[in-house]
């Protein structure tokens, strides 16, 4: 099984360059099927979640061709089955926008329940919701979503949760509803933008992202069209996290810096220099860091897929810190973990009481999720000594060239497969 092996110590020293956004593209891709013309995707991530979205897109009959590691045509004009089904699919959480992209379409889907981090329950009634209230009838059989309508038509719907997921499958069935749907409560992460703007550009009239309140007035059809997706928000605070807590000088590239106000405003208060550039920000750690507090929250709040990895960071910095994860209910799986390296963190509820540490020791460590993979990367980058990470498969689902992308900011980190291979990274590093 492969793993990650760090040798920690070296402050991340470099520049770095942030891929597409995970989270844009797999909507995107999904959205791409609602056209029987071609459709240009670049940017997209080369990581797995994007791969088996794209396999899963091949297999109901849409054409794929990947034009290169990062752009793909797809073209949805020979789809001949509404029905998603492999066991890839069910692993990932990103499998439902099927429902949205079919039922609009082809006013029928059969999609199997999500997968997806064991971060919490992760239900989809939202979606079927706002499924429901376009006129759809959807059941829930066998752990199968089958979701049919006569006619899609247009409809006022609130969102009980700001949930990311459901605003974006909402958005794609209404697209091609007939009438003005309204969603109010609606989610507000640049992704969702990104979304909106990708079906505009295919002739939808979506109006609102961005906002908590979207509206969508259905169109008969879509047209193809050539797409770029926007930076990836999340990896983008990992690496900001990297160098704060390694006390490193990273420079990242290919970045919305709105985007990421939020992370970029804790990393100040616990005493690091973030300095903003129009496509870039620089981040510099400083020798002693802060202690600060986070509540994760839908953006533009702290986002929650960056609270581990703030988390380590702030594991690191003097005092205690108080981090509340109000998004998921099972988000610090990684704290045990972290113990293992010598953190001190005692989690009450949905709230972490974080002690600062002088520093981590190296340990064999489980990443239990992709951002807590990437934190307890984080903290291995930053311990005194070897740290080996496993289950890195989960990190690979989401962020592309990672082990890479941190050896040429001078990480001593490799990813192994046989002891033999560890021993030759020792002997190599010393
Ligand atoms: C998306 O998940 C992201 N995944 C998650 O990123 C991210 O953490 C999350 O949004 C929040 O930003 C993808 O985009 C593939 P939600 P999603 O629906 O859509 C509750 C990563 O690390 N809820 O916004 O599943 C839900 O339980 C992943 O890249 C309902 O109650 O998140 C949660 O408490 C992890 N009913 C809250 O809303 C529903 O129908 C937010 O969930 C839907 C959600």
């Amino acid at each position: 099984m492969e793993q990650y092996i760090i040798k920690g110590g070296n402050p991340l020293v470099g520049d770095v360059t942030v891929s597409g956004a995970k989270n844009a593209a797999l909507g995107i891709l999904a959205a791409s099927i609602m056209t029987n013309e071609d459709v240009l995707i670049d940017n997209l991530p080369d990581v797995k979640d994007i791969n088996v979205m794209l396999e899963a897109i091949q297999e109901i009959g849409a054409k794929v061709e990947r034009v290169d590691r990062h752009t793909v045509r797809i073209n949805g004009g020979h789809i001949k089955e509404v029905s998603v089904d492999d066991e890839f699919i069910r692993r990932i959480r990103a499998s439902y926008y099927f429902i949205g992209a079919l039922l609009g379409k082809y006013k029928s889907a059969q999609v199997p329940l999500p997968g997806g981090c064991n971060i919490g329950s992760r239900p989809i009634d939202q979606h079927i919701k706002g499924f429901r209230a376009l006129g759809a009838e959807v059941v829930i059989e066998r752990g199968t979503v089958f979701a049919h309508a006569i006619d899609l038509v247009a409809s006022h719907i609130y969102l009980d949760v700001v949930s990311v997921g459901a605003t974006i499958n909402i958005m794609m069935a209404a697209a091609l509803a007939e009438g003005q749907t309204i969603l109010e409560n609606a989610a507000k992460e640049p992704h969702i933008v990104d979304v909106a703007n990708f079906l505009n550009s295919m002739g939808a009239n979506i109006k609102g992202a961005g906002t908590d309140t979207i509206r969508i007035r259905g169109v008969d059809h879509l047209h193809g069209t050539e797409y770029s997706i926007i930076p990836d928000q999340i990896e983008a605070g990992t690496f900001m996290c990297a160098a704060a807590a390694t006390r490193g000088d990273v420079m990242i590239r290919n970045v919305i810096p709105k985007h990421l106000e939020a992370i970029s405003a804790k990393l100040m208060e616990i005493g690091c220099e973030v300095i903003e550039f129009d496509d870039a920000v620089r981040v510099v750690g400083k020798p002693v860091q802060r202690h600060t507090d986070i509540k994760t929250l839908p953006y533009p709040g702290f986002p929650t897929d960056m609270q581990p990895q703030m988390a380590v960071t702030l594991s690191l910095a003097n005092g205690t810190s108080m981090v509340t994860e109000s998004i998921f209910e099972n988000r610090f799986k990684y704290v045990d973990e972290l113990a293992r390296m010598g953190g001190c963190i005692k989690v009450e509820g949905n709230v972490a009481v974080i002690d600062g540490v002088k520093g981590f020791t190296g340990a064999q460590v489980n990443a239990p999720d992709l951002r807590a993979g990437a934190a307890l990367v984080i903290a291995g980058l930053a311990a005194d000594g070897y740290t080996v990470v496993d289950e890195i498969g989960y990190i690979q689902r989401g962020y592309e060239c990672f082990e890479e992308k941190l050896q040429s900011l001078g990480a001593m980190i490799e990813k192994v497969d046989s002891d033999r291979e560890m021993r030759k990274f020792k002997m190599k590093v010393g």
